[in-house]
């Protein structure tokens, strides 16, 4: 088994945020090299549309789960910002502060309270966090309290297994309660195109409008 397969194993074996986050530290050196080479270079599909939902001059955007920063940098280089990461993990963090990228980041979990008042981002951004073990659909809530109305949140879920129901019913019921609207999404897509053995992890990216 590759390194990159095995921290993928444990990433999906975790029992607790706290475990989760020591699998992510001890990934985090060789995390954007193995992703690479698993066939997922940068998250893509969060990228393509956020630059098809959102106006380069928004205001200020969260990224939810940052991770080393990948989707930062990108949204970066496409002029969105000022940016603000957080994450469970320190050792993703420290990556993430090694580019040019962020504003501010921060320790921070999802699923737990926001240390940001009301209405503090134009935009949310999250990649690969809405998925087995990471962040519960019940973020979702507090996401809605930091993010303004008329803003966007801009996200993947995991589709290939029962979770990504999860994070549909709350994002429905978020809507029949008038807190956001879905205004977009992308087909279903393989993760790992590239890795026969994980070719049935897919996602979804959808963008919804703060009401
Ligand atoms: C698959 S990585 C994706 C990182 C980055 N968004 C990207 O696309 O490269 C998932 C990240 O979410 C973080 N994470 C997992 N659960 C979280 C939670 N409840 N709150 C905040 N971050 C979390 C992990 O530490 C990890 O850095």
């Amino acid at each position: 088994m590759t390194n990159s397969q095995k921290h993928l194993d444990a990433v999906y074996r975790a029992k607790s945020a706290e475990e989760l986050a020591a699998v992510y530290n001890d990934w985090s050196e060789s995390y954007d090299d193995d992703l690479t080479a698993l066939g997922h270079g940068a998250p893509t599909a969060v990228i393509a549309l956020v630059c098809r939902h959102v106006a380069p001059d928004a205001g200020p955007l969260l990224d939810c789960g940052a991770g080393t920063g990948r989707l930062g940098q990108w949204l970066s280089w496409f002029g969105y910002g000022p940016i603000t990461g957080i994450d469970i993990s320190d050792g993703m963090l420290a990556k993430a502060r090694q580019r040019d990228a962020y504003a501010k980041l921060r320790k921070m979990a999802l699923g737990d309270h926001l240390d940001f008042p009301d209405r503090s981002f134009a935009t949310a951004v999250a990649a690969g966090v809405f998925t087995a073990q990471h962040a519960p659909a019940e973020s979702f809530e507090e996401i809605c309290r930091v993010v303004r109305p008329g803003g966007q949140v801009v996200f993947s879920i995991r589709c290939d297994e029962d979770k990504g129901e999860t994070y549909l019913a709350k994002a429905d019921e978020l809507e029949a309660r008038g807190i956001w609207r879905r205004e977009g999404e992308c087909a279903v897509y393989p993760v790992f195109a590239e890795v026969p053995e994980k070719a049935h992890i897919t996602n979804q990216v959808l963008a919804y409008r703060l009401l």
